[in-house]
């Protein structure tokens, strides 16, 4: 697909369908990933790759974090908390690895770097005909999540992207003026 046509049509698609992503599918969206802007190449970033029971395992860390907020929860919202990640063949959650204390790249450097790597892997699913969403909810916030997937205190969970098939038709892009966003100084 040509470079233009892939930044210009990218969507996300929330209807996914299997089988995941081949393994050669997946290396081309870490090496697109691995791409990403890097303040001082500190490489902040991680990705979990989920599949197969570790779906079913990110649900139950969804439904404990839904039950730790709110004690008491009705079983239907932890029910539908802990089949959230059943909506792709495969996700990945993406990590920003924070070192802290580098001269000249904050915290929010790193993170953004790390969102960098997220749209990166995006981009390669779309120009690989796949389909993908990137997802945060609350869930990428939750400290019952965090730790669960092993992501210390000062790390932080920019997303988890589902991919897959698609699993329907895209939906039509928005149309935006780049006019409305832009302002010169000259
Ligand atoms: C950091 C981040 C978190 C997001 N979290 C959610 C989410 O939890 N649920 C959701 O429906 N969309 C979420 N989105 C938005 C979708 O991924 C998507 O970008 C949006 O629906 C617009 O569709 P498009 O990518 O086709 O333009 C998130 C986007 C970003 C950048």
């Amino acid at each position: 697909m040509d470079a233009m046509t892939l930044l210009e049509e990218r969507r996300s698609m929330g209807k996914l369908t299997g089988p995941a992503p081949t393994r050669e599918q997946l290396d081309t969206m870490y090496r697109a990933a691995l791409r990403a802007p890097d303040h001082k190449e500190l490489t902040p970033w991680r990705f979990i790759e989920i599949t197969g029971d570790g779906l079913s395992r990110l649900g139950d860390l969804f439904a404990e974090a839904e039950s730790r907020k709110s004690p008491g929860i009705e079983a239907q919202t932890l029910d539908t908390a802990r089949k959230k990640p059943l909506r792709a063949p495969l996700m990945i959650a993406v990590i920003a690895k924070v070192a802290p204390d580098v001269e000249n790249v904050p915290k929010q450097e790193q993170v953004l770097s790390a969102g960098c790597a997220a749209y990166a892997i995006l981009l390669a699913a779309y120009a690989q005909g796949l389909g993908a969403m990137w997802r945060t909810g609350h869930y990428a916030f939750d400290p019952t999540v965090k730790e669960g997937l092993g992501v210390s205190e000062q790390d932080e969970i920019v997303g988890f992207l589902y991919i897959g098939q698609l699993g329907g038709r895209h939906k039509l892009l928005t149309e935006r003026d780049p006019e409305e966003y832009v302002e010169r100084w000259t």
